[in-house]
C-alpha cells in the first residue's frame, strides 16, 4: 500500500497547549535537595521542597505578601519560610506563621496553589490539572529504575522548542541519518502504526549495533570495534505525554516531558541497558547486584549526551524558522507523524473539555 506525502499543519501545532491533567516529570529527586527548588512547567512557576520528613511538596512559587519567590527562602521543620520578611506556609499553601504577628493580629487568609506531587523511580513528577483527577490519571512508572538488572543512563534536555517538535523527532526513527556517527540504530522501515485516545505505538524493524548476550559483550558499549549490525525490532510510543522506546530486548528508552512553555521544553530521557540475558545473575547476592548497577550507573553518558546534542540542534532550527515564516509549509513521508500530531490536538482538546 502506497501512503502520500503530506503537509504538516505548522500553524496549529507548534502553538498547541497541554492536557494539564496528566502526571509531567519535573525534576530527578537528587535535584530536590534541603533547598527548593523552583521550576516552570507550562508558564507555571512552581517550588518544589522536602519537609523535615523528606516528603515532596509542590506550591506556586509565589509568596502572597509581596509576590516574590518562594524557592529564595529555606524550609523550617514542615514549612516553607519566605526569604523577604520570613512568613511561612504549610504544604496546602495556607500562611501558617509569621514572627511578627501582633497579638491583636490573625494570620493573614492568603492561600496559594499547591499541586498534588509524588516521588517515584527517582524523579518527581507533578499533576498540574483538577486535583480531583489526580489520582484516577495513570502514572507512567519505570520498573526498570530499581529493578536490579537494568542499567541506568539518565541525560537531560533543554530545548527552545516547542514540545511537538520534540515528540516528532522521538517518533520518526528515519532521523537515525543525523546519528550515523554515534551508531544508535540503523536502517529503519516503519511497519505498522496503532494509535488510541491515549498512546501512538509505531513498530520498525531496524538494525542495532549492540547485541547484550554474553558477559563480555557489555563491553560493547565502549569499543566501537566490537560491534555488528544485525536487526532488531525498534518500537516507539508516544504515551501522552511522555515518549519510550525499545531496541531489541537489551535497550529501553524513556523521554519525560516537562513543557516549560510554547516555545521552550525540559525533558529527563533516561536509558536503561538490560542484563537479563544472562540467565544465572538472580543468584548473586542482592549487595552484589546492586554493586553492579550502581557502578555501571551512566554507561551510555557518552551515546545519549551526543544523541541529545545532535537533536536539539535540529529541533531548535525547526522551531526559529516557524518563528520566522508560520506559513511556510512542511512536507512529511512518516505516516506516524499525522498520529502523533492527532494525538496532540485530541489530549488538548480533552484536557479543555475536562476544564470547563
Ligand atoms: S514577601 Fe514573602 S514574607 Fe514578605
Ligand atoms: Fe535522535
Amino acid at each position: 500500500m502506497k501512503f502520500p506525502a503530506f503537509t504538516t499543519q505548522n500553524n496549529h501545532i507548534r502553538q498547541l497547549g497541554i492536557n494539564h491533567n496528566c502526571w509531567y516529570v519535573v525534576a530527578r529527586s537528587n535535584e530536590v535537595k534541603t533547598q527548593p527548588l523552583n521550576v516552570t512547567l507550562w508558564n507555571q512557576p512552581i517550588v518544589i521542597y522536602r519537609d523535615n520528613t523528606g516528603k515532596i511538596h509542590a506550591l506556586e512559587d509565589r509568596c502572597p505578601h509581596r509576590q516574590v519567590k518562594l524557592s529564595h527562602g529555606q524550609i523550617k521543620g514542615n514549612l516553607i519560610e519566605c526569604a523577604y520578611h520570613g512568613w511561612r506556609f504549610n504544604e496546602l499553601g495556607e500562611c501558617a506563621e509569621v514572627d511578627y504577628l501582633a497579638e491583636n493580629q490573625k494570620l493573614p487568609n492568603c492561600k496559594i496553589r499547591s499541586f498534588s506531587v509524588k516521588e517515584q523511580d527517582g524523579l518527581i513528577w507533578l499533576f498540574p490539572g483538577d486535583e480531583s483527577q489526580a489520582e484516577q490519571v495513570i502514572l507512567l512508572g519505570l520498573p526498570e529504575w530499581e529493578h536490579l538488572n537494568y542499567i541506568a543512563t539518565v541525560s537531560v534536555i533543554n530545548c527552545q522548542a516547542h514540545y511537538s517538535f520534540l515528540i516528532e523527532n522521538l517518533m520518526d526513527m528515519y532521523h537515525g541519518h543525523l546519528h550515523q556517527d554515534l551508531q544508535a540504530w540503523a536502517n529503519p522501515i516503519l511497519h505498522d502504526l496503532d494509535e488510541d485516545e491515549h498512546r501512538v505505538d509505531a513498530y520498525y524493524q531496524a538494525q542495532s549495533y549492540y547485541k547484550i548476550d554474553k558477559i563480555w559483550s557489555v563491553s560493547q558499549l565502549f569499543f566501537p570495534a566490537l560491534r555488528r549490525l544485525h536487526p532488531e525490532p525498534l518500537n516507539v510510543s508516544y504515551v501522552y505525554p511522555h515518549w519510550v522506546s525499545t531496541l531489541g530486548n537489551d535497550f529501553k528508552i524513556y523521554c519525560l516531558l516537562c513543557p516549560v512553555s510554547v516555545t521552550e521544553t525540559k525533558a529527563y530521557l533516561i536509558h536503561f541497558t538490560s542484563l537479563n540475558a544472562f540467565d544465572n545473575l538472580h543468584k548473586l547476592p542482592v549487595w552484589f547486584r546492586r554493586s553492579i548497577k550502581n557502578s555501571l550507573f551512566g554507561a551510555a553518558q557518552k551515546l545519549l549526551d551526543g544523541l541529545v546534542r545532535q537533536d536539539v540542534l535540529m529541533i531548535e532550527e525547526e522551531q526559529q524558522a516557524y518563528l520566522q515564516n508560520p506559513e511556510l509549509k512542511s512536507y512529511e513521508l512518516n505516516r506516524a507523524l499525522v498520529s502523533v500530531q492527532r494525538l496532540m490536538r485530541s489530549q488538548v482538546e480533552k484536557g479543555i473539555r475536562n476544564e470547563n
